[in-house]
């Protein structure tokens, strides 16, 4: 499966997904500027599901659907659905996919994304499979280090936090693999580390990786920083919880005296402890713009599964 009916995964995408992706919302990037984007999908409702919180996501492809004409029908969090009277996934998708032509949704499990492709035909975005995947963010991602960097192959990346729990660093290692020599460091507290499925996933594409608990020896080689929150709602005890936060700490003494100058840091946000608010003003700390990066990317991630990308890059 690549980039034509669903988006659930970012291991069903190849190298010729990614770079169309690129190249969509770099194009839609430029109509956002010119302020000359096309109403394309005036005939269409996009349904945002969220059954966890969000508000990146969720406003960022409200607001890439509205910008191409769109219209968006929601619910907010689990707590307004028909999910709190026990209602399974299949069954919303049933029920909801007479609603609207295209389906974003959020969920604490998993195997939701599954189950909601089971139930439709409609094309069906995963904006976040419990800690197992957030494709679309991985895409805003790469759209961002394409940006930052003007390449997204042959970067020393440096992942900091929650490699164990964090859905974005999963889907984004994923699609770095595609690219050739990335080189990954992975930087957690062992029990937090990158699960065994995306450490096969990277033996099996040739890609060089390394792991460590430590921050400070990683930073001086890194091209990009991805800091990351340590998850605290996957903790099944508080207490356990206590025992990582604050594990890392990325502050402007440490990236002006032990990174390169040009040093791109990201991060999906929100961010808790991990990045000191001291970044903000270097024009290294990129995470904002990345915010920003979301929605041309969403916007061609919906002209893609509509099947109007003809429109836009015609
Ligand atoms: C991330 C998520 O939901 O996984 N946020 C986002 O979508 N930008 C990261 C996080 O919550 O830490």
């Amino acid at each position: 499966m690549s980039l034509t009916q669903h988006f659930i995964s970012c291991k069903d995408l190849d190298r010729e997904d990614v770079e169309s992706c690129l190249q969509l919302a770099q194009k839609m990037d430029e109509l956002l500027t010119e302020d000359t984007v096309p109403e394309i999908l005036t005939d269409f409702i996009l349904a945002t599901l969220f059954f966890e919180p969000s508000t990146r996501t969720r406003l960022s492809f409200e607001s890439a659907m509205q910008r191409l004409g769109g219209k968006v029908i929601s619910v907010a969090q689990k707590e307004s659905s028909s999910a709190t009277k026990g209602e399974t996934v299949y069954d919303s998708i049933k029920v909801i996919e007479h609603y609207a032509d295209i389906i974003v949704m959020r969920h604490s499990d998993k195997d939701a994304p599954q189950a909601a492709i089971a139930a439709t035909d409609k094309p069906v975005i995963n904006a976040g499979s419990g800690a197992d995947e957030h494709p679309t963010q991985a895409l805003a991602d790469m759209y961002t280090m394409h940006k930052e960097k003007g390449r997204i192959e042959g970067l020393n990346m440096v992942f900091v936090g929650d490699m164990k729990y964090g859905r974005t660093v999963h889907s984004l290692v994923s699609l770095l693999s595609l690219f050739p020599n990335n080189s990954l460091t992975f930087i957690a507290p062992k029990a937090l580390s990158l699960p065994n499925e995306y450490q096969e996933l990277l033996d099996k594409r040739g890609v060089s990786y390394l792991a460590s608990e430590t921050m400070d020896a990683a930073l001086h080689q890194a091209d990009v920083i991805y800091m990351t929150r340590i998850q605290a709602e996957r903790f099944e005890k508080t207490s356990e919880y206590e025992k990582y936060k604050g594990s890392y700490i990325l502050d402007r003494a440490t990236v002006e005296q032990k990174c390169k100058a040009d040093v791109t840091i990201l991060h999906p946000l929100p961010r808790v402890d991990e990045l000191s608010t001291d970044l903000d003003e270097l024009p290294n700390a990129a995470y904002f713009r990345q915010a920003g990066n979301a929605v041309p990317m969403r916007m061609a991630i919906l002209v893609k599964l509509l099947g109007k990308e003809d429109l836009i890059l015609t």
